[in-house]
């Protein structure tokens, strides 16, 4: 896709994200990579309605080249990038379920969420929690960075979830499992559940590694 194309493109998944109430108010945020930097989504803008022209070019380092200011998280995005050499596009998000998760005592920070369906195995995989720190913090992006390599889905505590992509499509469709995921979890607290077994999941890891 051309700058341009990618440009639309993130206007047009922040509105499907936005319609579907998966983003609200000015919160959350997405970037996409280039040859020669990447584009941010600016700080206080509405995923809902963005202005393609008005979305903010930084370069490899991430400072602005041209456009609306950019995301506050934009150090978080930038983190991404250079603890994951695939890393094409990242989608952060206050999406409720997710939300709602990441403000839960008692979690696994190493793998948040338990082994509940395949999708969940195979698009969002082991996520990460990540300790509170005031929204676009330096000491936020450091402790995404440190576990960004292992990691592609991060939650943020009492903040919500960040995920890489190789792609746009492909880190908007990870986000949607890890908010769906988010919301089964909830659904499902105080029922006997059977989860997939260890050899079950180890099976999906194979048939559908990264
Ligand atoms: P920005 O408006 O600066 O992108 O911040 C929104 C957000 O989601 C903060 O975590």
């Amino acid at each position: 896709m051309t700058e341009n194309q990618l440009r639309e493109h993130i206007a047009l998944l922040g509105k499907s994200l936005y319609d579907r109430g998966l983003a609200h108010g000015s919160a959350g945020n997405i970037s996409v990579k280039l040859a020669d930097g990447w584009l941010m989504t600016p700080t206080n803008s509405c995923m809902g309605r963005l202005d393609p022209a008005r979305i903010s070019k930084l370069d490899l380092y991430g400072s602005l080249v041209s456009g609306d200011k950019p995301s506050k998280e934009t150090f978080l995005h930038l983190a991404m990038y250079q603890e994951r050499a695939s890393c094409g596009a990242v989608v952060h998000l206050h999406s409720i379920h997710s939300v709602a998760v990441s403000c839960m005592d008692g979690l696994d920070a190493e793998n948040v969420f338990p082994p509940i369906t395949a999708y969940a195995i195979m698009q969002v995989g082991r996520l990460a929690l990540v300790p509170y720190y005031p929204p676009g913090d330096g000491a936020l992006a450091d402790a995404v960075r440190k576990v960004a390599g292992a990691h592609h889905a991060v939650l943020l505590a009492n903040h919500g979830p960040v995920v890489a992509g190789s792609s746009l499509a492909a880190a908007v469709s990870a986000i949607e499992e890890l908010e769906q995921t988010a919301k089964l979890v909830l659904l499902l607290k105080d029922q006997p559940t059977r989860y997939l077994s260890p050899a079950q999941v180890a099976e999906l890891n194979r048939r559908f590694p990264g």
